[in-house]
């Protein structure tokens, strides 16, 4: 649904992850990792608790340095580059942290302007400027730019990491749980102010997550982690069609695994789908 309508023989391959290994001593967690996404192209992550999302994330942004594989960005591997290439490369991401991690001792418009005040060095009161927009562009006044995180919903904590993780106009952007805590009228939001950054700005998006509905709304194409690898990859469409056993199971909610398990998990199915219906209606 995010994908640019460029011909597809002009598209560009955006990252390209090749076999790809991590373990933390005898926990193999990364056992052969590949997907590639194109420009302008959004993949969702799904996988349960545990399976190697985050791990999986922190690897592809330099976070953790892979035991084994390739990572491609924009053809280049930055396993093979050296510190400065890859701070370079690191330039083209953002990052929408897991429960937003703003930095408490700052004020919004800090936080958001973070890379651009510190890293960058722009004047403040450029970077003002630009926080204006993203705080507009996120659904936020500009009034909060002076108050601390510790005075903002948990919503609006969302939206300003969202608004940090777009203020550089990155090429990249990487959504770490986006939704997870958050009642289902903001997820809906967060889901809607994912698909428009990342067409804003042209931008390809990964997006780790166990919430289907969100996986749902903002995928181009989907991939499901578990043990290690990614044991399916589809179409954002294809999800429900699909017979793999593991990604029914997982769509049908892991959790219904009781003796009439069958019953149970066609409701959740169901019950998946219309909320990601009910969230598409309520953020119209
Ligand atoms: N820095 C680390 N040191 C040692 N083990 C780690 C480290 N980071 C992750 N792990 C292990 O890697 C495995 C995968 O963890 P990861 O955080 O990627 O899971 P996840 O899929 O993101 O789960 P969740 O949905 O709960 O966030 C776990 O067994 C975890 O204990
Ligand atoms: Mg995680």
């Amino acid at each position: 649904m995010i994908k640019n309508k460029k011909d597809p023989s002009t598209k560009k391959s955006k990252i390209q992850v090749i076999d790809l290994h991590k373990s933390f001593g005898k926990n193999h967690v990364l056992r052969g990792i590949n997907f590639e996404i194109e420009e302008g192209e959004s993949l969702v992550v799904l996988g349960g608790s545990g399976s190697g999302k985050s791990v999986l994330l922190k690897c592809v942004i330099g976070l953790l340095t892979p035991d084994k594989g390739q990572i491609l960005i924009d053809g280049q591997d930055v396993l093979k580059m050296n510190t400065r290439q890859q701070d370079e490369v690191r330039h083209k991401f953002g990052m929408l942290f897991q429960g937003a991690a703003l930095f408490d001792s700052l004020t919004v418009w800090r936080n958001i302007g973070f890379e651009l005040l510190y890293n960058q060095k722009l004047s403040a009161d450029k970077v003002q400027r630009i926080v204006r927009q993203k705080l507009k562009a996120v659904g936020l006044d500009d009034r909060v730019m002076e108050l601390s995180p510790a005075e903002l919903s948990g919503g609006m904590q969302k939206r300003v990491g969202l608004a940090r993780a777009i203020a550089s106009n990155p090429e990249i952007i990487f959504f770490d749980e986006p939704t997870t805590g958050l009642d289902p009228i903001m997820c809906g939001v967060i889901d809607k102010l994912i698909v428009q950054s990342l067409r804003d700005l042209n931008a390809c998006g990964i997006t780790i997550t166990h919430d289907i509905a969100t996986a749902r709304f903002v995928a181009d194409k989907i991939a499901m982690l578990k043990e290690g690898k990614l044991v399916w990859t589809g179409k954002s469409s294809d999800l429900e069609k699909t017979k793999n056993s593991i990604v029914k199971e997982f769509i049908n909610g892991h959790v219904h695994k009781t003796d009439n398990s069958s019953i149970k998990a066609s409701k959740a199915s169901k019950k998946a789908l219309e909320v990601a219906a009910k969230r598409r209606e309520q953020t119209k």
